[in-house]
């Protein structure tokens, strides 16, 4: 049997189409596992388990193996039904500790809990210390080049833990998970000789497989994509059970091929989460008292369910007036507008946000919903990226500059008081000076409440990377950055400069990291507000009075501002339904 076992596979997608991988390979020579026989009882029985594993390894997994396993639908590994060269026994932890270290975008951290979720049930134990860990799995993130650079130093820094490890404790093994293992795909495995397993975002399912197989020195990878995993059965371990609010995946991948963006490649085609699903998820937070839920997705608002038949009719959606898609029109399911109003009527007390939306996605129905309903919050991320049309066209956004501005104007009508927040990009692929000073020109006349500003990177495999030169020097896209990011701070300070003197509806946090003597939590406009831990009045009970706990709506009046914060005093503990609009 030739040592690499692999299977490669074209994906079951058009004009995305790469190559997913499936990968399972023999690599004793690079294992840190000595061949000689070991000290330890543990280690002679483990030495054991990998000869009879390899010799299960020799006669199988087949290539019929592989292909069923990736078949569309895909089938979810199961535990009672293990591949045919493991038995039950084998997949499950065995009291393996898991350390799990998040990077990048929330969507990871809700990944990481799925990921959690998963190998708790397989019967590993979570640890919080490095040291005891038996099992490191880095949930990593591809979006820039910097993102993957801290990877590949903290990596480094892993091996010396792997190579120090006493040989009376199980060998360490580690995993790369989430869009590196997806991008680089067997590139880690060769780069990293010390990395035992990798899984792309739609491979967390397979996780106790992986581990079986790394257990016996092995090599193992999934970063096969899914045309439908949306692990809506997994309900994700919160990771801080004394938080006040959660995220709640509603869909999964991107269909719109930004030009700069890796995205569609490592996350897949756009899959959305049956409705019914998300309901029960958020009726459990609920009632485990959680106080705020944000839905999120790469493009929460595209959110389409399909499963139910009786809705896929033949109505296509409504865009944003003047947007357009790089993609064939979509019909039929259930769209964000109804999960949103859905979602709002679970509890009245719960705060619903979401993240991240693409402006083509905002049809009237999901603002007239925003603006009605008292526990949606008035706040959208709207990410522009560019301020020039030219730029925008590169980027294939599917929108001018004037649409998106005529769009901004809708929106602030539509919803008095909305706050607004964008991503930009500095330095895009022939971006030149006048480009860039629109850039500057649009954040002056949006003026954002918040604003995530980066720097072009480029990625391999995007059409930007194929088709533009990435010909701005790192020079001039960091000092465009800088000028960016000063123009938006001084635009936020004025937007949040109308909000001193105002009343606020705040939702409590805890304790101010800066301060033991003040409270932190955050307003409708998601900033956060920092004012003195004082006794006040319940709206419902002057008679008594109670210190603000995380997790209490309390109305702040608000003194003073920054480009990032509010300051104020606390005037009352409320609740959602109380309060109406301030200011
Ligand atoms: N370089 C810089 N920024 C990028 N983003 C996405 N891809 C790149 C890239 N190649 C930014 C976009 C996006 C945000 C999540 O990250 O602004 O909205
Ligand atoms: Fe990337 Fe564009 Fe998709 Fe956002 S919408 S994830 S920027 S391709």
């Amino acid at each position: 049997m030739h040592p690499l076992q692999c299977v490669l596979q074209t994906q079951r997608w058009g004009p995305l189409a790469s190559v997913s991988w499936l990968l399972l390979r023999t690599c004793r020579a690079h294992s840190n596992v000595p061949s000689t026989a070991c000290p330890s009882l543990e280690r002679q029985q483990e030495d054991g388990v990998r000869k009879d594993f390899s010799s299960r390894l020799a006669s199988g997994p087949t290539f019929q193996h592989f292909l069923r396993s990736a078949s569309a639908p895909q089938e979810k590994p199961d535990m009672e039904d293990p591949p045919p060269y493991l038995t039950v026994d084998e997949l499950l932890g065995r009291q393996r500790k898991v350390y799990l270290e998040t990077y990048g975008c929330q969507m990871n951290v809700n990944d990481t809990e799925i990921a959690w979720s998963i190998l708790q049930k397989s019967g590993y134990l979570r640890t919080r210390n490095l040291q005891e860990a038996d099992v490191i799995l880095l949930v990593t993130c591809s979006i820039r080049e910097k993102a993957e650079q801290t990877i590949w130093n903290r990596l480094h820094q892993l091996k010396a833990l792997k190579t120090k490890r006493l040989r009376s404790r199980v060998p360490l093994r580690i995993g790369i998970l989430g869009c590196m293992a997806e991008r680089l795909k067997e590139e880690i495995l060769n780069r990293e000789k010390m990395v035992d397993i990798l899984a792309g975002p739609d491979a967390y399912r397979d996780l106790p497989r992986l581990l079986a197989v790394a257990e016996s020195g092995q090599q193992a990878a999934n970063v096969l994509l899914s045309l439908d995993e949306t692990y809506a059965d997994v309900m994700p371990v919160q990771t801080s059970p004394s938080a006040t609010s959660a995220f709640v995946s509603i869909m999964r991948g991107c269909d719109n091929m930004c030009s700069y963006c890796i995205v569609p490649f490592t996350r897949g085609r756009e899959r959305s989460r049956p409705v019914a699903s998300i309901l029960e998820e958020v009726r459990k937070l609920s009632e485990q008292g959680l106080k705020e839920v944000t839905l999120l997705g790469q493009n929460v608002n595209s959110f389409r369910d399909s499963s139910e038949v009786q809705f896929n009719n033949a109505v296509s959606t409504n865009l944003s007036r003047g947007f357009s898609t790089n993609y064939k029109p979509k019909q039929g399911g259930l769209r964000f507008a109804h999960l949103l109003d859905q979602v709002s009527r679970v509890d009245p007390e719960m705060r619903i946000r979401f993240t991240s939306p693409h402006p083509k996605d905002f049809p009237d129905e999901v603002l007239q919903l925003i603006h009605e309903r008292d526990n949606i919050c008035k706040q959208i991320h709207l990410p522009a990226q560019s301020g020039s049309s030219r730029v925008l066209e590169a980027m294939r956004r599917g929108y001018s500059r004037e649409a998106y501005v005529e769009l901004i104007h809708h929106i602030r009508e539509s919803i008095p008081g909305v706050s607004l927040s964008s991503d930009f990009i500095a330095g895009f692929c022939g971006e030149t000076e006048d480009d860039h000073l629109q850039t500057v020109s649009l954040l002056r006349e949006v003026q954002y409440n918040m604003g995530f500003l980066f720097a072009y990177s480029m990625r391999q495999k995007t059409r930007a990377y194929h088709r533009l030169k990435d010909d701005v020097p790192e020079e001039v896209k960091l000092r465009r950055l800088e000028e960016l990011i000063t123009v938006f701070r001084e635009e936020a300070t004025k937007a949040n400069m109308a909000s001193v003197g105002c009343t606020q509806l705040v939702l409590v946090e805890g304790v101010s990291k800066r301060s033991a003597t003040d409270l932190c939590g955050r307003n409708d406009g998601n900033l956060k507000v920092i004012f003195p831990d004082v006794e006040m009045e319940d709206v419902n009970n002057s008679e008594v009075k109670v210190r603000a706990q995380p997790g209490d709506y309390v109305l702040v009046k608000i003194t003073s501002t920054s480009s990032q914060t509010l300051k104020g005093h606390v005037l009352c503990r409320t609740t959602l339904k109380d309060s109406s609009a301030y200011c």
